[in-house]
């Protein structure tokens, strides 16, 4: 078992979740997150893990090839979760470069740091690059992702992320690092920055404000309450076959318009309005450059091997989410302020 954990992007939404669910679930190891707390990095989504005896936080970029081997060289790190990411497509079709930057170059530089940390001692370590569904493409009405789907990536975000899983497979196989990853589908839970579908939606619901709903709300995302994908990147980390690549989803699609409408549902009967006052706020806006039709996962792979399957049904994962919106509040004003502004006048205002 790795004695010196270090979780990348443990700030961000789904790296928060796995954090915490690290620091439980490995009371002997000491867990380092590492995070540039760019926007989307939030050390509120950790503040109950402060006073854990093996939890540590390091602000670090890992663009920054020098820092990052610095950082082996203090701690000795003998695994590696690697979350942190630009990871909003609408972002990357508005700058490109960030995204080639952070994902390509940064996950690089985490291999080369882990490469020249290991020389060659590769015994009981592991570097675990967690990753997205949409390398994989668009799909038609039929069929699921699995493993052995070709790459299509067709937007910076997905181009970015399939360079660096291929990256992580060309280690492997020639050098011979230890490493094993993971395609997930959408994720949807508390602390998810409200760039993203479902806390804008909700957020806008609350303020009485338009609900952007990108071409028809036609396409197809399939669900998974960040919760059971932590679980999940656990399975891998302990059990996952070196050189493999295990994709997660929800079993649960939705179509964009169909689920508005479901927290429209939801959010008027929990704040006392009447049947259909949210709906009315549906706007259907400009599509998005490129926009995928539909992704779906056939988890079939770590089913089978690692016994995982989720455990939130989206009714009750739906409900948990817009409870904690509802009652963090603080969390979400303080997100609502300064450069999330001026991206949303960007992306919706002004377009
Ligand atoms: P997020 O945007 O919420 O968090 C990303 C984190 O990475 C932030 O804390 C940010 O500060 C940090 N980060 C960004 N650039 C960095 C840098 N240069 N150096 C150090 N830290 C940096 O993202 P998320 O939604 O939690 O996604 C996490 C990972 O999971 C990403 O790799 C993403 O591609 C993948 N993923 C996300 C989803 C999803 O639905 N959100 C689904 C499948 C896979
Ligand atoms: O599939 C996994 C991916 O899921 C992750 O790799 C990404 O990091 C994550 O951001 C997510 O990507 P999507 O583009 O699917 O998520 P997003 O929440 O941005 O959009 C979900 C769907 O809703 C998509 O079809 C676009 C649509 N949409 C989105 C926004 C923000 C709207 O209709 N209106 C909106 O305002």
């Amino acid at each position: 078992m790795a004695e010196k954990i270090l979780i990348t992007g443990g700030a961000g939404f789904i790296g928060s979740h796995v954090v915490r669910l690290f620091v439980g679930a490995y009371p002997q190891a000491q867990i380092f997150n590492l995070d540039k707390l760019t926007y989307a990095g939030n050390l509120e989504n950790l503040r109950d893990l402060e006073q854990a005896r093996n939890y540590h936080f390091t602000k670090a970029d890992i663009t920054d090839a020098e820092q990052m081997n610095a950082l082996f060289a203090e701690h000795g790190f003998d695994a590696v979760v690697h979350l942190a990411a630009e990871s909003h497509v609408d972002r990357s079709i508005l700058n490109p470069l960030e995204f080639i930057t952070t994902n390509i170059i940064g996950t690089v530089n985490l291999l080369n740091a882990a490469r020249a940390s290991w020389a060659g001692q590769f015994e009981g370590r592991r570097f675990y690059h967690v990753s997205t569904d949409e390398v994989y493409g668009s799909l038609g009405a039929e069929g699921l992702f699995t493993e052995e789907t070709a790459y299509d990536p067709r937007s910076p975000y997905s181009a970015s992320k399939a360079s660096s899983d291929h990256l992580v497979r060309a280690y492997f196989h020639t050098y011979g690092l230890p490493v094993v990853l993971s395609n997930c589908s959408n994720n949807y839970g508390p602390n998810q920055f409200p760039e993203k579908l479902i806390p804008l939606i909700i957020n806008n619901i609350k303020h009485k404000k338009p609900l952007p709903v990108y071409g028809q709300g036609l396409n197809v995302r399939d669900w998974l309450y960040v919760e059971d994908h932590a679980k999940a990147i656990r399975l891998v980390f302990e059990g996952g076959r070196l050189g493999q690549t295990y994709n997660i989803g929800g079993m649960n699609e939705w179509r964009n318009i169909d689920l508005v409408r479901l927290v429209c549902r939801v959010m008027d009967g929990k704040l006392g309005r009447a049947e259909g006052e949210s709906e009315a706020l549906i706007s259907y806006v400009k599509d998005r450059a490129g926009h995928d039709l539909r992704y779906a996962i056939d988890a079939s792979k770590i089913r089978h091997e690692l016994g995982w399957t989720p455990e939130h049904d989206f009714e009750s994962g739906i409900r948990k989410t817009i409870d904690w919106y509802l009652a963090n509040e603080a969390w979400l004003d303080d997100i609502l302020s300064g450069d999330y502004q001026r991206y949303y006048e960007e992306q919706y205002v002004r377009r």
